[in-house]
């Protein structure tokens, strides 16, 4: 592969690495996307599942997008002074989404999770970020993680982690931190529902202790409900990060909240500045982009088709007796099929054997199921048919022993999600 002497992993993504697919089986370079499909270099058509890893909401190159953009494109991308649709899409952003009373774009995930921690130290007056979830490669998220070289000791300090679902993991860090915890950071939803109330007891504590609450919206902003997780729970943060989902791929990101937090940002001593934030062709796709979640059916439909493809692979699992050797895990939005060995590990070879049948007939299957707008019944219908042959090999490969020697090139790696638990 060519790519491999110019560009360190051949990737700019983690879970795009060819590392992360069956290696000599999967395409490593998708050219053209159209709804739901795409195309690798070689010409073959995949159903495409991951879907960028979650931006492209509504489908590759959909009409309302693409042409605001070709329209924004004939009047130029970047100008030297704020561009209009900046406050088009703050309002859209504000009327949408509950805790947002203003607004501020980036570029990346990131951009918006490093900069609500940094608000919070600024609000605060205080340095501890309590996390949970995955959000992005800086310093104080990696600090958290095993992928932590080159992360200084002193941030490292700054960080601590609990577990989703887990209110006494939060406590133990307000415990060890008395009136240090600037911000509680938090994915409002990862694979499992919140039990016993507990984005409300997070809510209740970050506020009892003077911390700030922080959504992490990446992934599940307009995708769970237009207003995101925080409206589908009925939870309101003080802050929360968008991105992935808001301008059908093209890149931008936003991070909105009360006002008197996002005000700091009008301070001479508090600085968020980038060259191509604000940048025109991406505000277009977001303002058609969210209109569109807005006006039509697209949550309903993610739910919808998501459910579909949980239950159906669920029942084929079940009609093999594989249950309990893997499962689709989320919810119709967001799903992601797990392989287990029998003590319950990630079983990366029997993932591996399924993504590689799933390939050789035309579905992208990376594990993570990210329906879009334009996935229709019938490509829904054709992929279960698609996952029941996968599994019939599967299973004869489990009952042979023999799922290494099936697989035509070394098997598809982990994550950094996946080996910090999130298991997709
Ligand atoms: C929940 C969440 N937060 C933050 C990020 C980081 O976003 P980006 O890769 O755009 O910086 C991601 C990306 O996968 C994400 O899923």
């Amino acid at each position: 592969m060519r790519g491999r002497d110019v560009i360190p992993g051949c990737t700019q993504t983690g879970s795009k690495a060819p590392k992360q697919w069956v290696q000599e089986v999967a395409p490593t370079h998708l050219e053209k996307g159209k709804g739901c499909r795409v195309w690798d270099v070689d010409g073959n058509e995949y159903v495409d599942y991951p879907m960028a890893l979650g931006p492209v909401i509504l489908g590759h190159n959909y009409p309302a997008v693409r042409e605001a953009v070709a329209r924004q494109l004939q009047d130029g991308t970047m100008f030297s002074m704020p561009h209009p649709l900046q406050v088009e899409v703050a309002e859209l952003i504000v009327d949408s989404v509950p805790c947002a009373e203003m607004v501020r774009f980036g570029k990346n995930g990131n951009d918006a999770t490093t900069l609500a921690a940094k608000l919070a130290r600024a609000h605060t007056d205080r340095n501890v970020i309590a996390t949970q979830g995955y959000h992005g490669w800086p310093d104080i998220w990696t600090a958290a993680t095993e992928m932590d070289r080159g992360v200084p000791d002193a941030v490292g300090r700054m960080t601590e982690s609990f577990e989703y679902d887990n209110i006494e993991s939060l406590e133990t860090i307000f415990e060890d931190n008395p009136g240090e915890v600037a911000a509680v950071v938090t994915t409002p939803m990862n694979l499992q529902k919140p039990t016993d109330d507990f984005l409300e007891r997070v809510r209740e504590l970050a506020r009892e202790e003077g911390a700030l609450l922080v959504f992490d919206e990446v992934l599940t902003g307009f995708r769970y409900a237009l207003g995101g997780a925080q409206e589908y729970f009925d939870v309101e943060p003080d802050i929360a990060c968008f991105a992935k989902g808001m301008a059908n791929g093209f890149p931008i990101s936003a991070i909105a909240g009360r006002e008197d937090v996002m005000r700091l940002l009008e301070r001479d001593d508090v600085y968020f500045s980038e060259t191509y934030a604000g940048e025109a062709m991406s505000l277009a796709a977001a303002k058609a982009c969210i209109e569109t979640i807005r006006e039509e059916d697209v949550v309903d439909h993610l739910w919808r088709q998501g459910e579909t493809l949980i239950e159906g692979y669920n029942d084929i699992a079940a009609e093999f007796g594989l249950s309990d050797y893997t499962t689709c895990e989320g919810f119709g939005p967001r799903s992601s099929i797990q392989f287990y060995d029998t003590d319950g590990e990630m079983n990366r070879l029997a993932k591996s054997l399924f993504m590689q049948e799933c390939l050789q007939r035309g579905i992208l299957f990376s594990g993570s199921q990210l329906p879009s707008y334009s996935h229709d019944d019938e490509t829904v219908e054709h992929t279960l048919a698609v996952y029941r042959e996968a599994m019939a090999e599967l299973a004869d490969a489990i009952d042979a022993g023999d799922i290494e020697s099936r697989l035509n090139g070394p098997p598809a790696g982990t994550t950094l999600r996946q080996r910090t638990g999130e298991h997709d």
